[in-house]
């Protein structure tokens, strides 16, 4: 069951005394139309172009973080399983709020997703989303939304845009420090209530990561310098779109994007297929029910999911073709959806699974 919703931002410091050191928020996955791959700093996730997205609304990760006044190890807790790996991602994007509170507390944070972990459906990008919220709640500390993008961006790059709801924009910034290296809404979920449906393909957690992915393609692919130069005109042509509501311009662009996002990275050595057999059929399958007049385009990250957007009226039609697809395992209907948030604590029991 949903909570109650607060506002979009963490409580006033409180007596440290009275607070309970602990919060929960929870936040959606992103899927960018104009695609971010390359960074110019890998340690502070900073990008090398900037990225336009889409906040999604029924995919959901929720986090619950609680600091205790002890020194230690972090613990980290993700869909019900103790995780060393994350617990030093997750620990090192908590030290930045630590230094922030001026204290070396140890956390307790446990996450649950309520969708596939790691197969190129975000779950990072909500995760550290909620993560940031959570956890600047939980030491009082009363960030605004910009600043939580620019911490949420360390923990994952995406996640700078999951921290918004609706068509966000996040920009490469100019900065060595990344501060100007964050995401802003564009235009909110409810003025243009697109519909997506997610062809799930393989419910396996990719081989190679996107970090590592972005590294490769950046010392090896022959189109990288292309791609970084195209990006902003890229950027101007989807941001015209999104402004005018005019679907067919942003249908365009952003299969221009992916596809050209796609190519840059099979052209690394060795090269990065990301796609399964299922994936490639369905995007067959969009374009063909394009070509008949259905609304639709297709966009595909660093895993085999096919993410259709559409007008919300194709919603069902677009899913049903999707799940008449060889291979497809499952579909994920969803709209557009809020950024990240405070849930009143008594009612995240899912975050503890
Ligand atoms: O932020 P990361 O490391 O999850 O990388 C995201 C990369 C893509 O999903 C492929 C593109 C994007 O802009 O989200």
């Amino acid at each position: 069951m949903y909570a109650t919703r607060l506002p979009n931002r963490p409580p006033t410091p409180v007596n440290p005394d009275g607070h309970p050191h602990s919060a929960v928020a929870e936040a959606h996955p992103n899927i960018a139309l104009v695609k971010y791959w390359g960074k110019r700093d890998a340690a502070l996730n900073l990008p090398v172009v900037g990225s336009l997205s889409i906040t999604l609304d029924r995919l959901r990760t929720r986090t619950r973080v609680r600091f205790v006044p002890e020194s230690g190890a972090d613990q980290v807790v993700l869909n019900g399983r103790a995780s060393e790996a994350e617990a030093r991602r997750v620990g090192a994007c908590l030290d930045l709020l630590r230094e922030a509170a001026g204290i070396d507390w140890r956390a307790e944070v446990a996450s649950g997703n309520d969708f596939p972990t790691a197969a190129g459906l975000a779950s990072s990008a909500s995760g550290f989303a909620a993560l940031v919220l959570a956890g600047s709640a939980a030491l009082g500390l009363d960030l605004p939304p910009s600043r939580l993008s620019v911490l949420a961006r360390r923990g994952s790059g995406s996640a700078a845009r999951s921290i918004f709801g609706g068509f966000v924009e996040w920009a490469h910034g100019e900065r060595a420090d990344g501060s100007d290296s964050l995401a802003r809404p564009l235009l909110g979920a409810a003025e243009w209530p697109l519909g997506v449906a997610v062809a799930v393909t393989s419910t396996a957690a990719k081989e190679i990561g996107s970090s590592e992915g972005m590294g490769r393609t950046a010392m090896t692919s022959p189109y990288q310098r292309a791609w970084v130069e195209g990006q902003e005109a890229n950027l101007a042509e989807a941001r015209r779109a999104v402004l005018a509501r005019d679907f067919e311009a942003l249908a365009d662009i952003s299969e221009h994007s992916c596809l050209k996002m796609h190519a840059l990275a099979l052209a690394a050595r060795p090269g990065l297929l990301y796609w399964n057999g299922a994936s490639v059929e369905c995007m067959h399958r969009l374009r063909a029910l394009r070509r008949s007049g259905v609304p639709v385009f297709f966009t595909i990250d660093a895993g085999p999911q096919v993410k259709a957007v559409c007008l919300p009226e194709a919603r069902a039609a677009v899913a049903a073709a999707l799940r008449e697809v060889r291979g497809v395992l499952e579909v994920l209907e969803c709209g557009l959806g809020e950024g990240a948030r405070l849930i009143e604590d008594g009612a995240a029991a899912d975050a503890e699974r």
